[in-house]
């Protein structure tokens, strides 16, 4: 599997979450406060919930559903009720390009 382009940088909000379906896998990609774009898995963990529908807060998703916030860095819910992380993908930049590879998760710890 190879990294596909999937967005342009210039279709990001700041702060707003967009859902994208590369492969069948939905993901939520994000362009944070400081300009780093990152792409979790779009499904919450708690329920089947996209949490692209949810709010982003510094370098957190929250789902709207039940107030979860999933890191962006490492997937992780910072709090209940959801307690199993989502995938983080590799995002890549290629000048206005935003491609990701949906088979590669980053290694979080
Ligand atoms: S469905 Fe996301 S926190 Fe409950």
């Amino acid at each position: 599997m190879t990294a596909q382009k999937v967005l342009k940088l210039s279709e990001l909000e700041q702060d707003a979450a967009v859902r994208v379906v590369i492969d069948k896998v939905p993901m939520a990609v994000v362009l944070d406060a400081d300009g780093e774009v990152h792409a979790i898995g779009d499904t919450c963990t708690h329920g089947d919930i996209s949490l692209a529908e949810g709010f982003v807060e510094g370098d957190t998703l929250e789902c709207w559903a039940h107030g979860s916030a999933f890191s962006l860095r490492t997937g992780q819910p910072l709090n209940l009720p959801a307690y199993e992380p989502v995938p983080v993908y590799e995002v890549t930049i290629d000048g206005d390009d935003i491609l990701i590879d949906p088979a590669v998760t980053r290694d979080v710890k």
